[in-house]
């Protein structure tokens, strides 16, 4: 997807984002590991709803300061008017007018999916200052199993889908990918994060209008009904806790 593409996709996605209560326990935990101190810089890539922003604000306190910056207008809407954030619509894998070294912390909570991952390190180890402190979480590769039953179906309609979780999604991989853009990779943490049984009733919605949303768009509205159906049966059938509790990893490293 192009940035425009994406920035389009979310700004659709926006009214709803907030529904699905699964990214505020995944963005406030990426947080959490963090470890934030008060009066920190943290810029918030890709802040989507500003999820990680406002906890981020929470912990660095008014002798810190928080920069959510994101593509989609639409998303930043919902974002603003959170208490001691910045938000600011830009690629937040090329920040045009940010000085190096001006964050102590930079974090993307389930943002790299969207992303080509060399240039968004390189970037964000830029702005870093010495000694920063980079923190990115992804889903570990085959998570969620709801989008495994997306994909393999999908080839029924000639779609022929990557897990978008596979560039980033082992620590090995997390590790490797930070040391390329020349951090010291510190901590993958490895965990489980919980979706509601609402969240996955609205799964669907992510998996359309997400990273597979452009291969999608192709199908005709009956086939999209049909996979939709298909889709619904066979998720029934998967085992619930896994479903419920996919694996995630939340990936740091430290500039030099
Ligand atoms: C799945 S959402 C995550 C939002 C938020 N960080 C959270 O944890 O809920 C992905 C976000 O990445 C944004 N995004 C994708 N590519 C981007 C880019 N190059 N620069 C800035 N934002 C981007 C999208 O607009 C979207 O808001």
């Amino acid at each position: 997807m192009t940035d425009g593409g994406v920035a389009a996709v979310f700004d659709k996605r926006a009214e709803n984002y907030d529904k699905h209560t699964w990214h505020v326990r995944y963005a406030e935990r990426l947080v959490a590991l963090a470890g934030l101190v008060e009066g920190a810089r943290v810029l918030d890539a890709a802040t989507g709803t500003g999820m990680a922003a406002r906890a981020a604000a929470d912990r660095v306190g008014p002798r810190g300061s928080v920069v959510g910056v994101d593509v989609s207008a639409g998303m930043l809407a919902k974002a603003r008017g959170a208490a001691n954030v910045e938000f600011v619509q830009a690629d937040a894998t090329a920040l045009t007018g940010v000085a190096d070294g001006s964050f102590d912390v930079v974090l993307c909570s389930a943002g790299l999916l969207y992303m080509a991952v060399a240039p968004a390190l390189e970037e964000w180890h830029r702005v870093l200052a010495p000694g920063g402190l980079v923190g990115f979480s992804t889903m570990r590769e085959g998570f969620p199993l709801a989008a495994g039953v997306f994909r393999a179906l999908a080839r029924d309609y000639g779609l022929v889908l990557a897990d978008p979780a596979a560039p980033l999604g082992t620590p090995e991989k997390c590790a490797q990918a930070l040391s390329d853009a020349g951090f010291e990779p510190a901590d993958v943490v490895v965990e489980t994060v919980a979706f509601s049984e609402d969240d996955v009733a609205h799964a669907w919605e992510a998996h359309t209008n997400g990273p597979h949303h452009d291969e999608v768009a192709a199908l005709t509205a009956e086939q999209v009904r049909d996979f939709h159906d298909r889709y619904r049966t066979a998720l029934a059938g998967v085992d619930r806790e896994r479903l419920l509790n996919p694996e995630v990893l939340y990936a740091f490293g430290r500039k030099r």
